[in-house]
């Protein structure tokens, strides 16, 4: 097992390797232990300042990297583009730059830019991990996922998991296909023509446009939500028929001969992607990912400031 991290930024699951996943799913499980302890947080980032920049919304993401820089003693600055001198005209380096003269070592940033992040890093010395970048990568989410899967199945390699949605939009489907790969996973994805882009199996996945079929090879469904906020024209012919499709409800899931786990990344369109009766069900490992998600980004961070003057 490698020491340390091969990388100083957390830009893409495409740019580290499976010892970078493993050491980061080790440190994890130690922290993840610390957290459920009466005293969550440990000194570790003590002398660390860390910068969360959010040009978009968010919930979990946001919380979940606050609540970890917290648990880790880290001094945190929170940046909301909504409310900057963004509104004025400033430019992302320029924001940054201004930022990183308050002597933070570390920035966390959500932008709706494909490649914001990568841009951004080969702009500025600090060590940088993408909180999601428009449509193109999303690494904690991905590590948050495979390690929620490997806690409740004991392995990765091998297991058939299923991404079934938007595909073509959905920043967390490329992560999620360069994490599992690199773990030794088989992946199908699943949606319709329209919503599944063409380069996809390139990736090494399989393609299938029948929900059904896909649930019955599986043994997990990762279900992503439409990303209308994203699309500028129309993929299907309405929600409804979406819904008839490729909704994952609870008669589909029962009607299957072995008991798949259920995933989504959050946030839930309840009745659309998935029912309730599915997303609050004893299958669903929705609110173990989210507090995964705290272990994770604890030990990214953590692993990454031992890179701060590298
Ligand atoms: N899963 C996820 O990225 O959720 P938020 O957009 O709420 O951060």
């Amino acid at each position: 097992m490698a020491k340390g991290l091969s990388v100083k930024h957390l830009l893409g699951i495409k740019n580290i390797n499976a010892d970078d996943i493993n050491l980061i799913f080790e440190t994890a499980e130690n922290f993840k232990e610390i957290i459920n302890r009466p005293i969550k947080k440990v000194p570790s980032l003590r002398d660390i300042t860390i910068a969360n920049l959010f040009y978009e919304n968010s919930t979990r993401t946001r919380l979940s990297f606050e609540l970890a820089e917290r648990r880790l003693s880290a001094d945190v600055l929170n940046f909301s583009a909504s409310s900057s001198s963004v509104s004025k005209g400033e430019t992302l380096v320029d924001t940054v730059n201004n930022i990183l003269s308050m002597k933070v070592d570390m920035l966390v940033m959500r932008h709706p830019n494909p490649g914001a992040a990568v841009f951004l890093s080969k702009h500025i010395s600090a060590n940088i991990i993408n909180a999601g970048d428009g449509t193109h990568e999303h690494p904690t989410q991905a590590l948050l996922d495979a390690f929620t899967i490997k806690e409740k199945l004991g392995n990765i390699q091998g297991k058939k998991i299923a991404i079934i949605g938007d595909i073509m939009h959905s920043r967390v489907a490329l992560s999620n296909i360069f994490c599992l790969k690199k773990l030794g996973a088989e992946v199908m994805v699943c949606g319709p023509t329209t919503l599944i882009p063409k380069y996809i199996s390139s990736l090494g996945v399989k393609v299938s446009h029948n929900l059904r079929e896909v649930l019955n090879w599986c043994d997990v469904a990762n279900m992503l939500r439409i990303q209308l906020e994203r699309q500028d024209i129309k993929y299907f012919p309405s929600l409804r028929e979406y819904i008839m499709q490729f909704g994952l409800n609870k008669s589909i899931l029962d009607s299957l001969d072995k008991k798949i786990i259920v995933l989504h990344p959050g946030p839930i369109n309840r009745g659309v992607e998935i029912t309730s009766d599915v997303a609050d069900s004893s299958q669903s490992v929705i609110l173990d990912q989210v507090e995964n998600g705290v272990a994770i980004r604890m030990a990214v961070l953590y692993l990454l400031a031992g890179k701060v003057s590298e």
